[in-house]
């Protein structure tokens, strides 16, 4: 190769790295007015899936744990912890500028399934849950005391009709087992700020039982910081309306809100489908699962339309929003490929499965710096 000729393809090679180097990224611009984050599973943080540790990198200021600090993986056994990948995941956040959040105390998925029966098999007693979810709390919190930024202390506790679902905790200690849960881990670590968390939050009954909720442990004195909606939208639901609606109902009621697991699902539904529970689950048929080859133009652009609808509703409320976090970083990894069908390919996040942003990404940007 000449001089000349080299020289251009430098040049040409520097110009492409320097667009790309200029496009703004979402920390950089909605960074601004919240924290932008991304649930990170243990491959990224275990240096297995670097190219999305660089995007997390690039984008998100912000991580929470996908799994490994739910109940039944870092507390399989009573009198055991495994503390090896929430420790690592911690680590890594630290190591790489971002603000960690707990993912999450009380939750009757993926619990801790020793908690709530004896050696025989039978029902513990309400002081023997109390007893053993305030061990929970406290070893946990504690260990990522001043590390951790705050922490969804209770998930998903509601029906879609506002009534509060039967889960152990709820049967075995009663309604009192809200206050107490925020209560043990304001003790564990008093500067960590304590969300409730939920799914299907647009819909009017449950977002008037999460009021409820949060005014009442309120009036008891718990610290509660924000209500967490998990944003787990599908391609004609929920109504941007709606969803506006019961972010100013929580700051009516005297919270933050946060986004705390966003995608939105492309994929077409069972009947009866509805919500984020991940104990359904639903048998494989091709008709689910349309877009092996990749989203058609219509329906990528329904992506794109579903995106910077809620986005406007966020952009329009960012002084009341703590936090977005996407739930994911790839398509390639999200859990919406297997629940609640598994086996499929879908398109619910912001990057694609060749680690490319997609282009609403700067849409979003654009709206975000157009409104500033
Ligand atoms: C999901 C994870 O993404 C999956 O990997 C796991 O198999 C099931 O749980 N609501 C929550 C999250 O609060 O913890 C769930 O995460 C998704 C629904």
């Amino acid at each position: 190769m000449n001089k000349k000729i080299a020289l251009f393809c430098v040049s040409l090679l520097l110009g492409t790295a320097t667009t790309q180097a200029q496009k703004p990224t979402l920390k950089e611009t909605l960074g601004k007015d919240f924290l932008v984050g991304a649930a990170v599973n243990v491959d990224i943080v275990n240096g297995r899936d670097e190219g999305s540790a660089d995007i997390v990198r690039k984008h998100f200021n912000s991580i929470v744990a996908e799994n490994c600090m739910k109940g039944e993986e870092i507390h399989p056994e009573e009198h055991r912890y495994n503390w090896t990948d929430a420790d690592k995941t911690v680590q890594w956040g630290e190591e790489n500028g971002q603000v960690v959040i707990g993912h999450c105390l009380v939750w009757h998925s993926q619990p801790p399934k020793w908690m709530f029966t004896d050696k025989q098999g039978k029902p513990v007693t309400r002081a023997v849950l109390i007893d053993r979810m305030y061990h929970h709390i406290t070893d946990v919190v504690t260990r990522y005391k001043g590390r951790i930024k705050g922490w969804d202390v209770v998930n998903e506790a509601f029906n879609d009709d506002g009534t509060y679902r039967k889960t152990p905790y709820y049967k075995i200690i009663g309604e009192d087992y809200f206050e107490l849960a925020f209560k043990f881990a304001h003790e564990a670590d008093p500067d960590a700020e304590l969300y409730y968390n939920d799914y299907s939050l647009s819909n009017p009954a449950k977002r008037d039982a999460v009021c409820r909720l949060v005014r009442r442990l309120k009036e008891k004195g718990c610290r509660i910081d924000a209500v967490g909606m998990q944003s787990h939208h599908g391609y004609d639901y929920p109504s941007p309306e709606e969803y506006e609606k019961s972010i100013k109902a929580f700051v009516a009621a005297g919270v933050k809100v946060q986004m705390t697991e966003f995608d939105i699902n492309m994929l077409p539904r069972p009947e009866n489908f509805h919500g984020a529970e991940v104990g359904q689950n639903f048998q494989y048929d091709t008709k689910y699962n349309p877009y092996t080859k990749g989203l058609t133009k219509k329906a990528n652009k329904i992506f794109e339309q579903q995106y910077l609808n809620f986005f406007k509703v966020i952009e329009r409320n960012k002084k009341d929003i703590l936090r977005v976090t996407l739930w994911g970083v790839t398509d390639a990894t999200s859990w919406l490929n297997d629940w609640p069908i598994h086996g499929r390919t879908n398109y619910p996040l912001l990057f694609d499965r060749d680690y490319k942003e997609k282009p609403v990404v700067q849409k979003i940007i654009k709206m975000f710096e157009e409104n500033r």
